[in-house]
């Protein structure tokens, strides 16, 4: 398994190009199952999540050809509407692709994805939102077989709380539902808005996305179209980071602060410049060393729950205590004594850490256990003196496109190690 070797305390200078968005590429692709013209995405990262969404794509019949960052799709016909469990047990949003084989073929069986390192993560509120649409649903091995030979129907659903996937999924089923659909406390994530501007160019008829309450009126047929895909404002945020832990300054080419929501606010109160410039964002650090900040992970407009454990790494080093809770997942902490190991002070109490923050990092040989983890080890070791190994890059790889060329050309001393 690869690793990367990085030695600390460099600051960084240049500039950065941010990647097309992976949690909204994963859903505008699946939406390519919906016609059988063709869909045209711009700025799709390469990662290796898209890879395996793109192979579970093609089984279902769906051709693409992917070029630099702009990827082509066309599902003509529906060869497959079987999700085998190989396919959608390593990557999540794979499930996504139920509701969109479900409304176009009246059938699909699923493999259900199970939990995963950050939390148990259950799909029942996909599953109602589909039953509540006339599918008949079942559980049976590990797959969902679920069935709407005379269509779907539009619905009213409302969510108990807000699930970013399940909104998603609703919004890829009720497209091609007869009748209207309404999702009460819908996500407000970016990519949710995203996903209904490549589904309206496709012509869809969705409106309220972005805001708690989703309408979708059902139309008979989608067809082609072309969409770009926002850029990630999980990257922008990162390397906003990797700036206040290392010092330096960086524009971030293509990247749009508002995407950050509250997440903008805590980077700044933390001691960072982040400005828009022309094409992008400016990101300096104003301080000599950060200052300590509370936090509270919360659906969006709040602090994304994928900027975290990037947080932690930040703060590790802030001057003063901070706190941070974790509202969205369960077992999001598992950073936590993975920075310890070079010299963090965190305490974990249930969903809130306290860290306290010390001067310097020391590099060490660290792993994480998921993608988000594993940057902001990445940033711990950019900032930590000596040497630090972050093994099990696979994880970097599934989220952060050329992360170390990104980084390297930036001043950082970091490079594969190849096993
Ligand atoms: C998306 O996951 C993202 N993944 C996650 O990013 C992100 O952390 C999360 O949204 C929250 O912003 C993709 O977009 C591919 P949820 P998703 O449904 O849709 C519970 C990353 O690192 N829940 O909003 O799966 C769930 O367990 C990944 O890129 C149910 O209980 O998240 C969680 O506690 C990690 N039942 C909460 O809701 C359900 O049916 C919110 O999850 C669905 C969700």
């Amino acid at each position: 398994m690869d690793k990367l070797a990085i030695i600390g305390g460099r600051p960084l200078y240049g500039v950065i190009p941010i990647s097309g968005a992976k949690n909204s590429a994963l859903k505008v692709m699946a939406a390519s199952l919906l016609s059988d013209q063709e869909l045209t995405l711009e700025n799709v990262p390469r990662l290796a999540d898209v890879d395996m969404l793109l192979r579970l794509l093609n089984q279902h019949g769906v051709a693409s050809v992917f070029e630099n960052s702009t990827l082509r799709l066309r599902a003509k016909d529906i060869a497959s509407t079987e999700a085998p469990y190989d396919l959608v047990r390593k990557m999540r949003a794979s499930f996504n692709v139920l509701g969109p084989l479900l409304a176009r073929e009246g059938k699909a069986k699923v493999s259900l994805p199970g939990g995963c390192a950050i939390g148990a993560r259950p799909v029942d509120l996909h599953l109602k939102a589909l039953g509540a649409m006339g599918a008949d649903i079942e559980l049976d091995e590990g797959y969902v077989f679920a069935a709407a030979p005379d269509g779907l129907k539009g619905a009213d659903i409302s969510f108990p709380f807000v699930s970013v996937g399940a909104t998603e999924h609703v919004m890829l089923a009720a497209v091609l539902a007869e009748g209207r659909t309404v999702i009460s406390n819908a996500a407000r994530e970016p990519e949710i808005a995203d996903l209904a501007v490549c589904l309206n160019a496709m012509g869809a008829g969705i409106a309220g996305a972005g805001t708690s309450t989703i309408t979708i009126d059902g139309v008979k047929s989608l067809s082609g179209a072309t969409h770009r895909v926002l850029p990630d404002r999980i990257e922008t945020g990162a390397y906003a980071m990797a700036v206040g832990a290392t010092g330096g300054e960086l524009t971030l080419k293509g990247a749009d602060g508002s995407l950050l929501g509250a997440g903008l606010s805590v980077l700044e109160e933390t001691g960072l410049l982040v400005e828009p410039v022309d094409g992008g964002l400016k990101v300096k650090k104003q301080v000599d060393r950060c200052r300590a900040v509370d936090i509270v992970t919360q659906p969006f407009p709040g602090v994304a729950t994928d900027l975290q454990a990037q947080f932690m790494a930040l703060l590790a080093t802030a001057d003063g205590v901070s706190r941070i809770k974790e509202t969205i997942f369960e077992n999001r902490f598992m950073h936590a004594p993975e920075l310890a190991r070079m010299g963090a002070q965190i305490s974990v109490d249930g969903q809130t850490a306290t860290v306290r923050g010390v001067p310097r990092l020391k590099g060490a040989p660290v792993m994480a256990t998921d993608l988000r983890a594993s940057m902001s080890l990445v940033i711990a070791a950019l900032a930590a003196e000596g040497q630090s190994m972050v093994n099990r890059v696979y994880h970097l790889d599934r989220g952060f496109e050329r992360l170390e060329d990104k980084l390297a050309d930036c001043g950082a001393l970091i490079e594969r190690v190849k096993d």
